[in-house]
């Protein structure tokens, strides 16, 4: 549509719309003038694996040496990894739904079988433990931990991470912790489950990456950190399929990792206030229910209120809202997430202004 010149308004970005930091962009090009244009070790550069380390101790309270450490193509790739060194087919990991999608598939991909827990959005999408505990099985392998989460901007309570924790420990599975929107975070507080103790340690792997936190989505640069015996399958792994993550990308990601972290709060904090807006706006809809989104940058309305006729679920509201009100967002379901639409705030305050408007006029029409 909007290659016809249709003036629509997306909130279907999973990316920040902020440049990347000049800084980084100076330091891969640097790369690329001194040469380093050439395969590195599968498993990223010794340089980019101790500023990872050294970031996981600074700002996670995680002591790991630079062996346990795997980068690769984007955190989705380190996921992809992490699934296929960790499962044997009919394997189990339980997820909590609403959750990214890429993680079902992946877990399938890898001939596992994902166990859905169910939150909503009355109990802000978590879970309680009790839930979590009958999702275990003897097949039970993994539990996938997002928090941040995409898509519903949940932020786990501690309580329940350490409840998770326990679990683990006691039914002794793995926990993988994807914790790529962890600096993105309103009001509420990002907890690393490897750094509870030496013992959660041992059987978590932690998922995280430049995407998000310095607006690199394009560079491909993602890393899980995990037990020494895991790292090393991974990285085998990888070195029979991708080999190393681009070369320059990953002086990119040292910069990015080094650098003042005033620029990562500016971009923080406009989030922030994106948030604020957008959710305020939402809640002015009669009939839509607006969880509030304590992380990521995604707000996750609840908008079944508004089916009926031929806008029977939340899919054809999705496209309902495109062709009424020239809106992109994207339907719940994709997410296990029914009746809700995501809507990313990665977007100007002015396009945030102007789409949740349209939406209310075209909601408005379906009440009216
Ligand atoms: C929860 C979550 N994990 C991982 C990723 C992928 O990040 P990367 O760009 O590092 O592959 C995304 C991207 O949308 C995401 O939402």
């Amino acid at each position: 549509m909007k290659a016809e010149g249709i003036d629509v308004i997306s909130f279907a970005a999973g990316e920040p719309d902020f440049n990347t930091p000049d800084v980084v962009n100076e330091a891969a090009i640097a790369a690329i003038h001194a040469g380093l244009t050439k395969y590195t070790p599968s498993s990223g550069t010794k340089d980019l694996k101790e500023a990872i380390a050294a970031k996981l101790a600074r700002e996670n309270g995680l002591n790991v040496s630079p062996d346990q450490i795997v980068a690769s193509c984007g955190a989705k790739h380190s996921v992809y990894n992490t699934m296929q060194v960790l499962l044997d087919p009919g394997d189990e990991v339980i997820l909590i739904a609403p959750y990214w999608m890429t993680y079902a598939e992946q877990i399938r991909l890898a001939g596992g079988e994902p166990v859905v827990v169910h939150t909503t959005g009355d109990e802000e999408f978590v879970p309680t433990l009790e839930r979590v505990a009958q999702a275990i099985t003897p097949r039970t392998r993994a539990i996938l931990v997002n928090s941040p989460s995409n898509p519903t901007g949940a932020v786990l309570p501690l309580q329940t991470l350490q409840g998770i924790a326990n679990l683990a420990q006691k039914h002794d599975f793995w926990i993988v912790a994807d914790e790529i929107y962890e600096r993105l975070v309103y009001g509420a507080e990002h907890h690393t489950i490897a750094s509870f103790s030496p013992e959660i340690a041992e059987r978590t792997i932690t998922i995280n990456g430049v995407s998000k936190t310095y607006s690199m989505t394009g560079w491909r640069i993602g890393y899980a950190a995990a037990p020494l015996p895991v790292a090393k399958a991974m990285s085998n792994f990888q070195d029979q399929v991708t080999s190393n993550p681009t070369s320059f990308a990953q002086k990119g990601a040292v910069a990015a990792l080094n650098m003042d972290s005033a620029a990562v709060e500016a971009m923080r904090a406009e989030f922030e206030g994106r948030r604020d807006l957008i959710v305020s706006l939402l809640r002015q809809i009669p009939g839509a229910q607006v969880p509030e989104p304590r992380g990521a940058f995604y707000a996750f309305p609840n908008f079944s209120h508004f089916f009926g006729g031929e806008v029977a679920t939340d899919l054809d509201l999705a496209t309902y809202l495109l062709q009424e009100a020239k809106v992109a967002t994207v339907p719940g379901s994709v997410f296990e997430g029914a009746g809700h639409l995501r809507l990313s705030y990665a977007a100007s305050r002015d396009d945030i202004q102007r789409g949740v408007a349209r939406i209310a006029e075209a909601l408005g029409k379906r009440t009216a």
